[in-house]
């Protein structure tokens, strides 16, 4: 009885947690679905070194493969939603990987060569901002799903799925 009284209060707190942070943040921890992701990692840009962050990272379903396919760059995941959180830092065995609770509008993107994105329409233009005033010249970013506003992609993918997504790649000019 006690088991099963653990159990689901657990279950319960996992539960309201999502919902909670969904709601503080205007968007759940969807991962990058498979076909996205084949295609967006086929389409990376090079970079020979230095920082990459993903700005929400969930459940780590593009950060592990980010710290895979560049072994010679740290990368950073924030995520300030404590259930995806905590999944992907227990998960997280690559040691050029960093995966760090918290909001990324308050860390600084100064210095990062490459940004990664999949986030939501409301978010994007505080985003913008954000990445205007902090990335160098020719530091790149990478988003699926929703533009940067009022920014020239160097690059548009159109992913064969359901929903035709579509991937944009920048470079900071
Ligand atoms: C659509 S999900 C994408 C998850 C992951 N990037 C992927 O592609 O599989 C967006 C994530 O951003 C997180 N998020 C939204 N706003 C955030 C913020 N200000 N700081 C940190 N994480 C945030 C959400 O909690 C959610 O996990």
């Amino acid at each position: 009885m006690l088991y099963f009284v653990v159990t689901l209060g657990c279950a319960l707190l996992i539960l309201f947690l999502l919902l909670l942070f969904t709601w503080k943040n205007g968007i759940s921890p969807t991962p990058t679905s498979n076909k996205i992701r084949s295609v967006l990692f086929s389409n990376l840009p090079k970079v020979e070194g230095g920082t990459i962050v993903e700005l929400g990272s969930g459940w780590g379903n593009l950060a592990f493969p980010l710290s895979k396919k560049y072994p010679h760059c740290k990368v950073i995941g924030y995520e300030n939603s404590p259930v995806p959180f905590l999944y992907s830092a227990l998960l997280n065995h690559h040691s050029n990987l960093k995966i760090i609770r918290g909001d990324f509008f308050e860390k600084s993107l100064q210095g990062v060569n490459l940004v990664v994105c999949y986030l939501f329409p409301r978010g994007m233009e505080k985003l913008r901002e954000k990445l205007e005033q902090e990335l160098d010249v020719g530091a790149q970013v990478v988003s699926h799903t929703y533009p940067i506003p009022e920014w020239e992609p160097k690059e548009i993918i159109e992913v064969n799925d359901l929903n035709h997504s579509i991937i944009y790649l920048y470079e900071v000019s």
